[in-house]
């Protein structure tokens, strides 16, 4: 009997959340309002006071806050090349020029040794991913930025909930970015956040996440607001709904939980998967931090029997599925062509970008979904 469809990620949505948002339509107020400020207040406080700005996804909040930098032509902001489109993406869309540092082939983090050669005069912010929710070396970061003047943006859509230090990425440093996409540590459906303690920061954001006006819908339209505004400067459409904040009410209590379940099942896939030659196995910083394991990522050896496309078919035949995070972006045809990256530039970030493979990882996952995993791989790999 063919087992059931596997996906690589699954939403954990109580019945709580779901009566929340059926409540939610029922109330008469759908867009933002008063659910949003409630999930901004609750993850204001998760972030050890540092306000919250929800907003419609991670693309968003990467976005605005780097708008909020007011980058002029020329202006560069340093990232890794092992990331999601968007991390570079809204470098360009907001007027800066992309400079890669490439990444530590243990983490797959940004590698802070080479980050200071990448420094020019024209450089104006860093903007460091902590991939699959383990946290990138901070102190000798922002040791860095501080030297040079430089603004900090944390990519943390993987990392919501992860500590660097004792500390919740997003309790302290300059701004950062969580995503709450549906295969993210904890979901809205769609959605993103920008946690900063920058008063500046915060007043561009809340306009520009707006069409640039400087009183969001439910002030205007809730009794006794005023239906008065003005633009200072045009803004976006990038506001989050009460239907989704229904949804992160409730979850944002949960993500510690999911976090714990996240390093359980990576503790077992380690445990399974050791002395491996099919697999490199993810490995976690050796300086203090709780990952947030968004990501299971081994990468495939040439003793793997499959080439990464034949893998993922053989899962695929198995109705087990295999994400990919990510092909390297620096070899995406745009980018190579307007700043004239080779492939090789980037080692690392090349040869990651070519033989990782996602693993099946999500809070709900049962032990018996994750033997089956391993069981397929063993039968795949023809283990004893
Ligand atoms: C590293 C990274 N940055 C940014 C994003 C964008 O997040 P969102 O889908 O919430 O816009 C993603 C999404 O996968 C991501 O993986």
């Amino acid at each position: 009997m063919t087992e059931p469809f596997l996906p690589f990620a699954r939403p954990a949505i109580s019945e709580a959340a779901i009566e929340e948002v059926v409540a939610t339509l029922r109330s008469g107020w759908i867009t933002t309002g008063p659910r949003v400020q409630k999930f901004e207040d609750m993850l204001t406080e998760y972030h050890g006071g540092r306000r919250a700005l929800a907003l419609t996804s991670a693309t968003a909040g990467l976005h605005l806050a780097l708008l909020a930098l007011e980058l002029e032509e020329g202006d560069e902001v340093i990232t890794t090349p092992l990331t999601f489109a968007a991390t570079l993406n809204t470098i360009v869309l907001a007027g800066g020029t992309p400079v890669l540092v490439d990444i530590v082939p243990q983490t797959l983090n940004m590698d802070i040794a080479q980050l200071e050669a990448a420094i020019t005069p024209r450089t104006r912010a860093i903007m460091p991913v902590h991939y699959a929710g383990l946290p990138v070396d901070l102190d000798p970061l922002y040791a860095i930025a501080k030297k040079h003047s430089l603004r900090v943006i944390e990519d943390c859509a993987h990392a919501i909930g992860a500590e660097y230090n004792g500390k919740k990425l997003g309790s302290f440093g300059d701004i950062q970015v969580m995503s709450f996409h549906p295969n993210k540590n904890m979901t809205t459906g769609e959605g993103g956040a920008v946690i900063t303690d920058d008063a500046d920061i915060i007043n561009k954001i809340e306009r520009l996440r707006f069409h640039g006006i400087d009183r969001n819908a439910f002030n205007r339209f809730a009794k006794g607001g005023s239906q008065q505004y003005d633009i200072a400067y045009p803004g976006f459409k990038y506001n989050m709904m009460d239907i989704q904040a229904a949804l992160g009410i409730h979850q944002l209590p949960e993500l510690d939980g999911f976090i714990k379940r996240r390093a359980e099942l990576v503790q077992n896939y380690l445990a399974a998967f050791a002395g491996w030659k099919e697999f490199i196995l993810p490995q976690a910083p050796l300086y203090s931090h709780r990952p947030a394991w968004h990501l299971f990522t081994p990468r495939l050896t040439p003793d793997c029997p499959f080439d990464r496309d034949g893998f993922i078919n053989a899962m695929k035949a198995e109705n087990i599925g295999i994400g990919l995070h990510y092909q390297s972006t620096h070899t995406f045809s745009w980018y190579a062509n307007e700043y004239g990256w080779q492939p090789t530039d980037f080692m690392n970030s090349l040869a990651a970008g070519n033989h990782i493979v996602s693993l099946p990882l999500f809070p709900t996952m049962t032990e018996a979904e994750q033997n089956r995993v391993i069981k397929t791989l063993e039968k795949l790999f023809k283990k004893a």
